[in-house]
């Protein structure tokens, strides 16, 4: 049987190249929430399109597994380390696999081949002399594992973000010469050898490296047990978010440089200053793009545990299935943007864009189809928009969705203003035609939905095959 493709065209160069994409790796201290799940939807929606396209694609997500954030969390469910990290890893892998996240690799910190190539990376360079030891005296905030400056923190050195003291800390340990990177890290960024999106956070981070002059990173702890061992003094472990950063090459297999690395707005610094100081002093090609999403909140609040305001995706996906959650989170807000959930805006679109729009459409056509025996003619599509890819591969899902719905829109707009029921009697012929025009933009809006909702393309396109008109979109009480 036909299936749907675009045309064949010419590959770019661009194409020519694998896709590879990634996203942060998660906190096994934390349960999947809908902020997580907005990052990896995204880069499904980057992954399935580009693999639509015939363009080798990779996507790689995991899980961040070392650290002492994590030996509290697992100390609080009266659990060792390993134990806990297996659990809440599995958690995340069923999160992701509900939510029809498919990535290609998923990897976990605690990997025997990733603790094997941090400690090698780390020994190199050591090797290369751009590590060296020394004490380091200042505050922790565990909650962000990183070092902070007193400049960084509100009065009484508690951390802005988790709210909570930082703790002191006093220990012998090893630094990497992070600061003899600021000038090439200026360079690199100023001549788009990495790509800095959004246009504001590439500003920002320039600003801050013109601005402040960087110190030395130190990259081992002396006092936390669970982590990866520093190869040549086994009394030290390897600084969490340098472990946890090399996972985008360990993951790889053999795929470099990325060609895109999604990240949060609160972790854009590791992103855009140490790691690609990292990959210099190690001589490794840089990543071509990092684009920084923005947060979501719910109801106006940061989600957090302590609030109870984590909205389960799961729960969501459960109750109005899962292509309703990808729809409304790249519809609302734009990616870079923060953006607000609410059950109410959520349930609305739910209601007007998918039960009405898109669901009625489909099986009002499918229904006419039937009632006037137009059979449904498989086609290449070879109307493309243009428009539509450009806004995907630029990130700009909202606009990509705006533009989707109106060909859903003028579907509508067809079927009230050419009356196909008043057809039947006054000109067959010009009813066949219309029919068949609102087959074929179904069958369009079908290809074009399917990164977002691929589970509605799917249904539509076995609908038309099987000329069964089905709810898409139930109603909800
Ligand atoms: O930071 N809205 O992990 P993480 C949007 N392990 N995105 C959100 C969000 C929200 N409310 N909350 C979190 C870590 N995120 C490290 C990363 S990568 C080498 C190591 C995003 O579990 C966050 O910005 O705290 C990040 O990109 C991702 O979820 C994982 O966050
Ligand atoms: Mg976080």
């Amino acid at each position: 049987m036909a299936e749907i493709s675009t045309p064949q065209t010419e590959k770019s160069s661009q194409e020519k190249e694998t896709f590879f994409i990634t996203t942060a790796i998660h906190y096994v201290s934390d349960i999947p929430h809908i902020g997580h799940a907005y990052e990896m939807i995204a880069a499904d929606i980057l992954a399935r399109y580009w693999r639509r396209r015939g363009r080798d694609t990779f996507y790689l997500a995991g899980t961040d597994e070392h650290g002492q954030k994590i030996i509290q969390a697992a100390e609080k469910r009266g659990m060792k380390p390993k134990e806990f990290v297996d659990e809440v890893s599995l958690h995340y892998k069923a999160a992701w696999a509900a939510l029809e996240i498919r990535y290609d690799n998923f990897i976990r910190t605690t990997d025997p081949a990733h603790e094997k190539y941090v400690q090698d990376f780390v020994q190199k360079l050591c090797d290369l002399d751009e590590i060296y030891k020394d004490r380091y005296e200042g505050l922790y905030c565990v909650g962000c594992e990183e070092y902070k400056t007193k400049n960084e923190l509100g009065p009484n050195n508690v951390c802005l973000i988790h709210k909570k003291k930082c703790e002191g800390v006093f220990e012998n340990i090893y630094f990497f010469k992070l600061s003899k990177y600021q000038n090439q890290l200026i360079d690199v960024i100023e001549k788009n050898k990495i790509e800095i999106e959004p246009i504001e956070r590439r500003n920002e981070i320039l600003s801050f490296l013109k601005r402040e002059p960087l110190r030395d990173l130190a990259i081992s702890r002396s006092k936390v047990s669970w982590g990866i061992s520093v190869p040549w003094d086994k009394t030290q472990t390897i600084y969490v978010w340098v472990d946890a950063l090399l996972n985008y090459i360990t993951g790889a297999r053999g795929h470099w440089p990325p060609s895109l690395q999604l990240i949060g707005k609160d972790i854009f610094r590791f992103h855009c200053i140490i790691w690609p100081a990292m990959l210099m002093a190690a001589g490794l090609e840089l990543p071509r793009k990092i684009f920084i999403h923005g947060f979501l909140t719910v109801d106006g609040e940061k989600i957090s545990k302590s609030r109870g305001n984590i909205i389960d995706p799961l729960q969501i996906s459960r109750i109005y299935g899962v292509d309703a959650l990808r729809y409304f989170l790249f519809r609302e807000m734009p990616f870079g943007q923060d953006g607000d959930f609410t059950i109410d805006r959520f349930e609305k679109r739910y209601c007007s864009d998918l039960a009405n729009d898109l669901g009625n459409l489909v099986q009002r056509v499918i229904t006419m189809a039937n009632r006037y025996k137009v059979p449904w003619r498989y086609k290449t599509i070879t109307k493309s928009y243009f428009q539509i890819d450009r806004a995907i591969e630029n990130l700009e899902f909202h606009k990509a969705l705006d533009l989707i719905w109106d060909i859903v829109v003028e579907a509508n707009k067809k079927i009230d203003t050419e009356k196909p029921w008043e057809l039947f009697e006054k000109d067959p012929q010009k009813l066949e035609k219309v029919i068949s025009q609102l087959l074929e933009a179904i069958s369009q809006i079908a290809f074009q939905i399917d990164p977002f909702l691929p589970e509605t393309s799917w249904l539509i396109i076995d609908q038309l095959k099987s000329m069964k008109p089905d709810h898409l979109f139930p109603r909800h009480k």
